[in-house]
């Protein structure tokens, strides 16, 4: 049987999606989804769930460490999250994502923490940034690490360029460039943050590789969401983010329901009791 995958979710299943299943999806036009993930039953469940490309993302710094910014997350936080993912699937390509610090001061720096990733099983790493970060895409995909680039809206450079719309007017042309330097470095695909849509669908045109939109409207080859703001675990709605679910009542109302038995003698009951 063919290797191929005939869709991203409907093909051969048993073995982890690759830079090439992705590349195939551009040119047969099929659109899929990546979520992030910093945990293994998470993972677990949205492999099960047929996602295509898990994002261990520095986003971890605001949904599981408590920062404000993902500025403070270290490689240190992240290897233990990333294991978990890689331990908690079989089929997603497990994208991690280096942490501010980890790759800017040098292509040696960023091929150091990299190898760290992929040592631990992740497939492929992503970093932020356009012409300034070629020199460490170029090494890392010389050197057989798969590269994912991240335009735009940069968190990791939100003491720069702050939280806004990237890519407006004459900026949209040096995204563009950022792209197409990326791509001639090596990347296997780019994440467009919160530019407007038009700019996104023009880059989308003109790259070969796939791209990944967030607030980037509908003309990207792939959409990626921060899980816990897809399924309404986060607290506050975001304009860039859908929310599919309202975990955070679900689970709230679970708790309460759990406090109120134990309060009342309740739970446990006979059957979840050993004689
Ligand atoms: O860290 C992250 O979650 C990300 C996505 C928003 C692309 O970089």
């Amino acid at each position: 049987m063919s290797d191929d995958l005939k869709t991203l979710y409907g093909g051969v299943v048993n073995r982890r999606v690759t830079t090439r299943d992705l590349q195939d999806a551009k040119a047969r036009g099929e659109k899929w989804a990546m979520l992030t993930s910093y945990d293994m039953l998470t993972a677990q469940l949205f492999d099960e769930a047929g996602i295509p490309v898990l994002l261990v993302g520095d986003s971890a710094g605001n949904n599981v460490l408590g920062y404000d910014t993902t500025v403070p997350v270290t490689m240190d936080d992240m290897i233990p999250l990333v294991r978990g993912v890689v331990r908690g699937t079989k089929r997603p390509m497990v994208v991690a994502d280096l942490p501010f610090g980890s790759y800017q001061a040098s292509p040696a720096q960023a091929l150091q923490s990299a190898v760290q990733f992929l040592q631990l099983g992740a497939q492929a790493v992503k970093l932020e940034g356009g012409r300034r970060v070629v020199p460490q895409v170029q090494l890392l995909t010389d050197s057989g690490i798969p590269v994912m680039g991240h335009l735009g809206l940069t968190p990791q450079s939100v003491n720069a360029i702050g939280y806004k719309v990237q890519g407006r007017g004459e900026a949209g042309d040096q995204l563009l460039d950022d792209a197409l330097a990326l791509q001639e470095a090596g990347a296997f695909a780019i994440v467009l943050e919160v530019v407007p849509a038009d700019l996104a669908e023009r880059v989308t045109k003109e790259l070969d590789i796939p791209t990944i939109g967030i607030g980037a409207g509908a003309g990207t080859d792939a959409q990626v969401l921060v899980w816990t703001d897809m399924a309404g675990l986060t607290p506050k709605g975001l304009k860039l983010a859908k929310q599919y679910a309202d975990l955070r009542t679900v689970l709230g109302d679970a708790v309460r329901a759990y406090a109120d038995e134990v309060r009342e003698g309740q739970f446990p009951g006979p059957e979840h009791s050993f004689t």
